[in-house]
């Protein structure tokens, strides 16, 4: 089976640098990213490339060779869905915040919503992609609403998850450690839906780099994957406070542990805790799944890499107030940074909103600097905390466009993310302008401390 025409449901993070990718290493077939967020695509379909909605290293120059050629971005959902031999939802599935499974499990009502309207729209056979992450056994759900709700087409439903790091996209997406597809692989049609998306791969991944499995594995390959990275980082975050305690500095650990081949030295790196909008909740996901089965000491090992994290974010934010006299009342605070990560314009569970958070109920002020995040969406994550009103976030933070700016008569400044260019400032300067003593917290192990304390800052980073 040749596929010619591909939609994608959901324009964000990953159905965006997805769909470029696979339309500019295809271009005999037809991709149509569509999102009921006009918004956004009206910004994909900006004239300047610079203004897509997503920022990512490398991804402007693979739109703007796909784009018009045979890669769209549309609002009509229908039209899109009417013309697929293929299906890709990449849609949002955060966590529950109502009802059973609040707080834990994944909210799967715009995936359902997506399952409905193809059941609706489609007039012939497609093939419907799992692209966005989700609980284990959830092809079983879309397939019985598909067969049950749908015009008597046939439905291959494959689970595809995405690996992909944001700030790294198109390189994970050029070249992937691997490539999962999950189908029916116990039946010919299964077998051959699975060997259409192989070949769409195949145009520029080696064969041996695409694995194909069973549904069910691949559902769970995805929740697993992102619960073990989200553990490394929770396990050298937990030596990080022991380290502080010990003088043994977390660097030299991870060095030290990571140079045995079979631990690895990626994913070592202590910080103020991982952010972004998957590991929490795949692994709170997780969680309630293995709950569900009644798995409770599963679902218990998993639940403390997001108690760890917690832990350290705050105490991040505690260690500020207690290394400032034991108050932050009145104080500017400035940070660098406000992205999860360097490299990319997203926010989401960044734990630079908790750090902000935390200092603001100590009543501090904060001045924010980050070189891609816009003021309304620092503001919009403040605001959904829900833990003052959006007057007194908008009075006690303030967004700025220059570092040098952001930390003028500053108590303290934080690091929060690794944007690389923060280590080149001119941290004399900085010095100069902020109040004494001037404290410097870095909560990325970026900076250099001898030259900082050269300068006179009272340096404090996480883990050393
Ligand atoms: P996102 O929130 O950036 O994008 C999802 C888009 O889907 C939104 O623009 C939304 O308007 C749209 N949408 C929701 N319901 C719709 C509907 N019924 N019809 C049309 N459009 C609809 O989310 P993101 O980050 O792209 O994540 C998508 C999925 O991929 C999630 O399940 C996530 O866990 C997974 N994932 C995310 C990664 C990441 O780095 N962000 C990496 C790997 C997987």
């Amino acid at each position: 089976m040749k596929i010619k025409n591909i939609c994608c449901i959901g324009a964000g993070y990953v159905g965006g640098p997805t769909m470029a990718v696979i339309a500019q290493k295809c271009p005999e077939i037809n991709v149509t990213v569509v999102d009921i967020n006009e918004k956004r695509i009206e910004a994909w379909n900006d004239e300047d490339v610079e203004n897509i909605p997503i920022y990512e290293p490398g991804l402007s120059d693979v739109v703007s060779e796909a784009r018009g050629r045979n890669l769209f971005f549309s609002t009509d959902v229908d039209a899109a869905i009417d013309q697929a031999d293929m299906i890709f939802i990449s849609v949002n599935t955060p966590t529950k915040t109502y009802g059973i499974g609040k707080g834990m499990a994944a909210d799967l009502k715009y995936i359902e919503l997506c399952a409905r309207q193809i059941a609706r729209v489609a007039k012939d056979d497609k093939i419907v992609v799992e692209k966005s992450t989700l609980p284990v056994r959830t092809a079983q759900a879309l397939k019985n609403i598909l067969d049950n709700t749908g015009n008597g087409v046939n439905y291959q439903i494959l689970s595809n998850p995405e690996f992909l790091a944001e700030g790294t996209a198109v390189d994970d997406l050029m070249d992937p450690d691997r490539v999962l597809i999950g189908g029916d692989i116990d039946t010919e049609e299964g077998n051959e839906a699975v060997q259409a998306l192989v070949d769409i791969y195949a145009h520029w991944i080696p064969e041996d780099k695409i694995l194909t499995t069973n549904v069910w594995s691949s559902e769970l390959s995805k929740l697993t994957a992102n619960a073990f990275l989200a553990q490394r980082v929770s396990s050298i975050n937990a030596m990080s406070e022991l380290c502080e305690k010990t003088g043994a500095d977390v660097s030299e650990v991870s060095k030290a542990v990571g140079m045995d081949s079979r631990i690895g030295s990626k994913f070592l790196k202590s910080s103020v805790g991982f952010g972004g909008s998957c590991f929490q909740k795949d692994i709170l996901n997780l969680v309630y799944i293995a709950k569900s089965f009644g798995l409770n000491e599963v679902a218990d090992y998993w639940h403390q890499v997001i108690l760890m994290n917690d832990h350290q974010k705050k105490r991040f934010a505690a260690n500020i107030v207690k290394t400032l006299f034991n108050t932050v009342s009145g104080k500017k605070i400035a940070f660098l940074g406000w992205a999860f990560k360097k490299d990319t314009n997203d926010t989401r569970e960044s734990s630079a909103i908790y750090v902000a958070d935390y200092l603001l109920n100590e009543q501090a002020e904060i001045v924010v600097y980050d070189p891609k995040v816009k003021k309304e969406q620092i503001y919009a994550d403040l605001d959904y905390l829900n833990s003052r009103s959006e007057e007194e976030n908008r009075q006690r933070v303030t967004v700025v466009n220059q570092p040098y700016e952001a930390c003028q008569d500053a108590h303290a400044v934080a690091v929060l993310t690794e944007w690389d260019e923060f280590e080149g400032y001119d941290w004399q300067k900085i010095y100069d302008n902020m109040l004494k003593p001037a404290f410097l917290f870095d909560g990325r192990k970026l900076l250099d401390r001898k030259k900082k304390e050269e300068i006179g800052f009272e340096f404090y980073a996480i883990g050393s």
